[in-house]
């Protein structure tokens, strides 16, 4: 049976800089769920569609056209978007558009059929839950929300993004309590997920834990 590495947590827990990590050395295909999520709101947006417009949103991602390449770049029905769905706006707006039940049914379909026959490392909200809790390898990431305000702000300073560490720290905030309090496909903690503080480590030090669970398993 192919591998799947399944990896839940908060907005700036370190999910992406983990699985990325991950990928590059247990030869891996890495998928961001997350990014598939922004693709449906940056196409929301583009189409000028309200938010609370829940019908025009599933006829959207009826349509819709995700390819993650193997070297991190997204397109949305074939444009490269992998710039535009980290800007605020669509930050803004993601988390609400991901409770949408008919929305979440077809991503969590097209990230099962991207996975099929692969081995894989998938980072999102709902991986260990929803779309692999047959897996053997689940990790839940968490750190404060400071320190996750803080990676975040870092990463949107180098990224060109303009938000000020307040409007990253009350956005992060916000999506937490929207992720964890969906109907459907909520950030959840279970007993059989592996819990990871990544407060004070560094990835290295990530990686090395996980390695070591599945070398572990290896010499059972
Ligand atoms: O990982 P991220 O911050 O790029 O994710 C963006 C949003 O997408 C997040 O606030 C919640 C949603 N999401 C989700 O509901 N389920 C997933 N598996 C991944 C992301």
């Amino acid at each position: 049976m192919n591998k799947v590495i399944a990896i839940d947590g908060p907005a700036g827990s370190g999910k992406g800089t983990l699985a990325k990590l991950l990928a590059e050395r247990l030869n891996l295909v890495n998928i961001d769920t997350g990014a598939m999520y922004r693709c449906v709101a940056l196409a929301t947006i583009d189409n000028n569609v309200d938010i609370t417009d829940t019908k025009k949103i599933i006829e959207i991602v009826n349509d819709i056209k995700i390819e993650l390449t193997l070297d991190g770049k997204v397109f949305l029905n074939d444009k490269d978007v992998t710039k535009d769905i980290r800007s605020k706006e669509v930050t803004a707006i993601v988390s609400p558009i991901s409770s949408i039940k008919e929305v979440r049914e077809k991503m969590v379909y097209l990230q099962r059929e991207i996975a099929k026959g692969k081995d894989v490392v998938m980072e999102g909200r709902d991986i260990t839950t929803v779309v692999f809790p047959d897996t053997k390898y689940k990790f839940y990431l968490d750190a404060s929300v400071e320190e996750r305000a803080k990676r975040r702000y870092k990463e949107n300073l180098e990224k060109g993004i303009d938000m000020s560490y307040q409007e990253v720290y009350d956005s992060i905030e916000k999506r937490d309590y929207n992720d964890m309090h969906k109907e459907v496909g909520a950030l959840m903690r279970t007993d059989d997920q592996i819990y990871i503080d990544t407060t004070n480590l560094t990835v290295e030090e990530e990686v090395e834990i996980v390695r070591k669970i599945m070398e572990g398993d290896k010499n059972e």
